[in-house]
């Protein structure tokens, strides 16, 4: 049976979208059939595949209760891995979900037998905790939380975790943190490692062994539509993913 994992902070820019594509890519080339789901209007997971923004079906009619996932995965360059894309009108789905009863259950009923087809499915969250957020984090097992080494890093953290919580306590009790992952890091600098040690602290148990460096082919890897380690296999970004992805495996 296959597991679910939302990569969610509504934190901006922290490193979501380029963390979902290349555990995603990774599990692929490890063997697994692997499912990535763009649930951002920006569309970046599904343009860093080298998809169109215009594809039907997608995330928008997951979303929406006109199709299940498997209905919407698309083949993608990489072997073994598909996407759910996204479409710009996503962001429509913040307004109009809250307005019906029950709608933060609408991903989770679009499942289908994902479980069955694919080993790991990835969902790729908004920077927002709205109600597409909520729709992921209500159909996933487990949430992996990129965290940027940074000054404010842990500000807006304990609000996620609360959160999560409550989500758990309400609508998913099977819900559990699978790890912290500190990403753009840059060991050279004082503070990095400051917030590195900080973190550690608070969350000694969550916080993954693996820390994803800055590293200039992460960045423009999705300017080639494909994840970094088709990119530039060899670089430090392809060796610090496939790590994360073997730690992400392991902790089941
Ligand atoms: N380890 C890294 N090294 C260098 N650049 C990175 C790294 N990780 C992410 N980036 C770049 O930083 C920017 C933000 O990353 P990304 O899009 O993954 O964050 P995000 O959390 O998904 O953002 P958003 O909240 O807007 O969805 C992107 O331009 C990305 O290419
Ligand atoms: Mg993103």
């Amino acid at each position: 049976m296959g597991t679910i994992y939302a990569i969610a902070n509504q934190k901006g820019g922290v490193g979501k979208t380029t963390t979902a594509v290349n555990v995603a890519a990774c599990v692929a080339e490890a063997g697994y059939p692997t499912l990535l789901v763009d649930l951002d209007a920006q569309c970046n997971a599904t343009v860093a595949l080298g998809l169109a923004k215009d594809l039907r079906p997608n995330a928008y009619d997951c979303l929406a209760g006109e199709s299940t996932l498997v209905d919407a995965a698309h083949p993608t360059a990489v072997e073994r891995l598909a996407i759910v894309p996204a479409i710009p009108d996503l962001a429509a789905a913040g307004m109009e979900l809250p307005r019906v009863a029950g709608s933060e259950l609408r991903l989770r009923s679009a499942l289908g037998d994902v479980r069955e087809r694919f080993a790991f499915t990835i969902l790729d969250c908004p920077p927002s905790l709205g109600p597409v957020t909520v729709n992921a984090l209500v159909a996933a097992d487990r949430v992996i939380v990129p965290v940027q080494t940074e000054y404010f890093a842990l500000e807006g953290l304990a609000g996620l975790l609360d959160t999560l919580s409550l989500i758990q306590r309400e609508l998913n009790p099977r819900l559990t943190v699978a790890g912290m992952i500190l990403t753009m890091h840059d060991g050279r600098t004082r503070l990095a490692r400051d917030v590195e040690r900080e973190l550690r602290e608070h969350f000694p148990a969550l916080v993954f062994d693996t820390v994803i460096p800055r590293n200039v082919r992460l960045g423009e890897a999705p300017s080639f539509g494909r994840p970094v380690i088709h990119h530039d296999p060899h670089c430090a970004g392809s060796d610090a993913y496939f790590e994360l992805a073997r730690e992400v495996a392991a902790r089941g």
